[in-house]
């Protein structure tokens, strides 16, 4: 069992971020989202590869850098790096920051286009019709809504030479390929979606404008730069080092692919994206899991509204690990949510500080002034012990389950149940009361508790990094002993000295609403 897993790979992937501005919770989201399933599946002795990015060309972020009277070049360099630092104070574990204007990614883009046009499915025609700057996308007259696109963005009328990719061929082969993998888009609302879109009629695209400068030339005709969506989906591959299609990383990592988006760019990354890749001869990615959106205070978040939610400044007040677990734990990963800052403090004070916190922290202070700083000794257990043990022993299994198919919300819920569980415990045996009484059976439930704890901050530790190292740190556990291997291999020995233990969540006393 064991070495299977160490022979597994994961590759997990963010969208890469527009530089038109700076970022915003939506992005926090799902950087967090990856990163908490890419910590697990390392921690689970996977083979892993991390990549978010930034996502730099397109008329988008050119008329962003006019606005700001840059020069794309240093503009995108200086936008970039607030998503680079913001990665840092997620603490992100990614492996890979991707910047679409690396040289290498043009090599790769240009690589791309080419085994599309050697393929026969690319051609030049000329454009006439609607496109929004603000979703860098192409509609139909029959999509506008009053004027504007489906996604309320402005649209203009735009005529320009341009090349198109024949999308029209993939609509049977797309069909097919989600019928063999109906795994490939999750959840199944949004596959649902997918499907309808390609059963809806498939048009080809048109992938390169001229009107302007800002983008990965098309090969052979300085006159065009790539749509911004065929130069930035490619990233993706990018980063395996494509175009060496037989490199170790593609051929290790690609087949284990798993995009996560948000739910507006699903028709991106589960249309255009699998023709592109069929074309190529490339297989598509194995699943793209699509998020909702957060609504703030119940409104939607929009710049006009001024009411963007700064990442920066809630980690400042809240503290990472406080930002991380509400994100991942306040809704079913895939609906929408709302942002509150009520919301966010109940849960920071009930879940972190009230029930893992002080679980932690009243069981390790116990320990260290009654059982002179170590790990207790055990007597015989009873059945209510091992029925407890049994509990922790279980939740790796569960939450890999969860982890599988992205219930990251459920991954909380079930590490949570324990730690109730933990808690009722505590109250029953009532370690204080055996001090007088009991002290063989006093340290048996001490001992027993303080290996729960063990469990318990090094399965959290995904979710909660900072506090579950914090924990770790106090039972002296050593970095490589914070394996999900060692769950079972290696428990917690009597005797073994502990460290001072102190608050690893502090409450939120009172915050302006
Ligand atoms: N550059 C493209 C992605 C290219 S991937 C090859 C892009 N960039 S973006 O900067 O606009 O990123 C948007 C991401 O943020 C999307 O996944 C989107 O769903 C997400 N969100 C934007 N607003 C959001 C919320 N209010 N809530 C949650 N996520 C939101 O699209």
């Amino acid at each position: 069992m064991t070495t299977t897993r160490k022979t597994k790979a994961f590759y997990v992937t963010t969208p890469i971020y527009y530089v038109n501005d700076i970022p915003h919770i939506g992005h926090a989201y799902t950087g967090i989202a990856a990163d908490v399933l890419a910590r697990f599946k390392r921690l689970d002795g996977y083979q892993v590869h991390f990549l978010t990015g930034t996502d730099e060309h397109g008329q988008k972020v050119e008329k962003a850098a006019a606005a700001a009277g840059e020069d794309p070049k240093d503009f995108v360099n200086r936008v970039s790096q607030h998503f680079q630092d913001l990665a840092k104070k997620l603490q992100l574990s990614n492996d890979i920051f991707m910047r679409t204007t690396r040289e290498s990614h043009y090599k790769s883009a240009q690589d791309l286009w080419m085994k599309l046009v050697d393929a026969g499915y690319i051609y030049k025609g000329s454009y006439a019709g609607w496109y929004a700057v603000r979703d860098e996308a192409f509609y139909q007259e029959s999509e506008l809504i009053d004027g504007k696109a489906p996604t309320g963005a402005p649209v203009e009328w735009v005529e320009e030479s341009s090349y198109f990719f024949k999308l029209s061929a993939f609509q049977d082969k797309l069909l097919k390929f989600y019928a063999d993998h109906p795994q490939a888009v999750a959840p199944e609302s949004r596959f649902n979606e997918v499907i309808r879109f390609i059963q809806g009629g498939l048009k080809d695209l048109s992938i390169s404008r001229s009107t302007f400068k800002w983008g990965v030339p098309v090969p052979n005709d300085p006159d065009h730069i790539m749509y911004v969506w065929i130069d930035a989906l490619t990233n993706y591959i990018t980063a395996l080092g494509y175009p060496d299609r037989s490199s170790s990383d593609m051929e290790t990592f690609w087949p284990e692919s798993l995009h996560l988006i948000g739910k507006d760019i699903l028709r991106f990354h589960c249309v255009y994206w699998h023709a592109f890749l069929m074309a190529a001869g490339l297989n598509p990615p194995k699943r793209v899991f699509a998020h909702g959106w957060w609504t703030n205070e119940g409104q939607k978040i929009s710049k006009s509204s001024g009411n963007v939610i700064d990442p920066y400044e809630l980690i400042d007040t809240y503290g990472v690990d406080g930002i991380r677990y509400f994100l991942i734990r306040e809704i079913p990963f895939g609906g929408d949510g709302d942002f509150s800052k009520r919301a966010l403090i109940a849960r920071i004070n009930s879940d972190l500080a009230n029930d893992f916190g002080n679980l932690v922290q009243r069981v390790l202070s116990f320990v260290y002034k009654n059982c002179e700083a170590k790990v207790p000794t055990p007597d015989a257990l009873k059945p209510e012990d091992t029925a407890f043990l049994e509990k922790a022993h279980a939740l790796l299994e569960t939450l890999r389950q969860h982890a599988d198919v992205q219930a990251l919300h459920k991954m909380c819920e079930s590490i949570w149940e324990v730690i109730s569980y933990a808690n009722r415990y505590v109250d029953q045996e009532q370690p204080w009361a055996l001090r007088k009484t009991d002290t063989a059976r006093m340290e048996t439930v001490l001992y027993v508790l303080t290996e729960v704890i063990r469990h318990l901050a090094i399965l959290a530790q995904p979710i909660i990094p900072i506090a579950s190292g914090k924990v770790l740190d106090q039972l002296n556990i050593p970095a490589d002993a914070r394996l999900f291997d060692c769950l079972e291999s290696t428990p917690l020995k009597s005797g073994t000295t502990l460290n001072q233990p102190e608050g690893v969540f502090p409450r939120i006393q009172s915050v302006s609403l």
